[in-house]
């Protein structure tokens, strides 16, 4: 039998085994408004590896580190802009990751060699009791196999990488998508990833701000964000966007064929053979999605098909993650 990585509920014992794993310099998976991260030390290279290696994550692309407030992360960069305490100051803690300039208390190998770091304050209790406890800045991706779905739930973790020393179990994450990332290091400042804080909010406080042009693929060196990764937050299955209502090309895919739309579509109803209808609003489709696509892997269906919603900001982020489920 494979091992299964121990899922606790957190109270204080839990959390002093956690900060006691992290001083160790081992991992520990633990739940973020957004998405569970995989923990390591960010202050120590071994610890930062483990994460690399137990995610099977390509080295070049680099890591979110998490701290529990804005005096901690000045200390990780070696300049603050008036720019980033003005976001910090309105979006933190939150779903919003910002690339700084890099200071010398955070190794290398956590930015795959550049000289920045994407630094967030996270706003789930149970990641804020966490980095409280361990009084460490916490390098954290996501925790799931590298390529595949992000985990929303600590079961989610668990089955994508079984042998994570220990899971903090918050239960479901609110917001289901992984943070928005901001590079402050060019001017103007640059979109790297879509996410969860809204664009709609953030073009408020910058409105100049320089949105990607989708899948760029850098041909050497560190990924400026994996955003840029082509093929990313994938299922075990294929998937294929479509954008309206198109049976005939739906009856040829490989049965049992999952469904994920956010608008009920009667002619697909009988071609599909497990629904996912989800919420309309882009924020509530987020929250689900991954734990859409789980639902469907355990169903163990052949192919997904998804609707492709509209291509305007609000949705940005949601079509950014189906995209690239559905590159090979
Ligand atoms: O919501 C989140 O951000 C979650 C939770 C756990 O906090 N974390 C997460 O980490 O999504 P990960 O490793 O799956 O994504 C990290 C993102 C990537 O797009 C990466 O390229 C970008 O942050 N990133 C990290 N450091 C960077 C840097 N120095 N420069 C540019 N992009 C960076
Ligand atoms: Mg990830």
């Amino acid at each position: 039998m494979p091992s299964k990585a121990p899922i606790v509920s957190v109270n204080p014992q839990t959390l002093a085994q956690a900060a006691a794993l992290l001083h160790a310099g081992q991992l520990c998976a633990f739940p973020t408004e957004t998405v569970y991260g995989l923990g390591a030390d960010a202050t120590r290279e071994e610890a930062v590896q483990r994460i690399y290696q137990l995610k099977g994550r390509p080295s070049n692309n680099p890591l979110i580190v998490h701290v529990p407030d804005v005096s901690s992360a000045r200390q990780l960069v070696s300049s603050w802009s008036p720019q980033a305490e003005r976001l910090a100051q309105r979006f933190w803690p939150g779903p919003l990751s910002l690339v700084l300039p890099r200071g010398p208390k955070i190794p290398a190998i956590v930015s795959a060699g550049l000289p920045t770091v994407a630094l967030r304050v996270p706003s789930h209790p149970v990641a804020l009791a966490l980095l409280q406890t361990v009084q460490r800045p916490l390098a954290a991706p996501s925790a799931n196999r590298s390529e595949s779905v992000s985990p929303t739930t600590a079961q989610h973790v668990q089955r994508s990488l079984p042998d994570v020393p220990l899971i903090l179990d918050g239960g479901p994450c609110q917001l289901g998508i992984e943070s928005t990332v901001v590079d402050l290091t060019t001017q103007p400042v640059r979109l790297l990833r879509p996410g969860a804080l809204p664009l709609r909010v953030l073009l408020e406080e910058l409105p100049d701000l320089v949105l990607p042009s989708f899948a760029i693929e850098p041909a050497h060196g560190a990924l400026p964000s994996p955003g840029m990764m082509t093929r990313h937050y994938a299922p075990s299955v294929p998937l294929y966007l479509f954008d309206q209502d198109d049976p005939d090309w739906v009856a040829t895919l490989p049965k049992p064929c999952g469904l994920i739309t956010h608008r009920d579509l009667p002619s697909l109803r009988a071609l599909c053979q497990h629904i996912e209808l989800l919420p309309s609003s882009p924020e509530a489709y987020a929250t689900d999605l991954y734990a859409a696509l789980h639902r469907l892997d355990d169903k163990q269906v052949r192919c997904i098909v998804a609707l492709r919603p509209n291509q305007d900001n609000d949705w940005r982020a949601v079509l950014d993650r189906l995209e690239r489920a559905a590159t090979r």
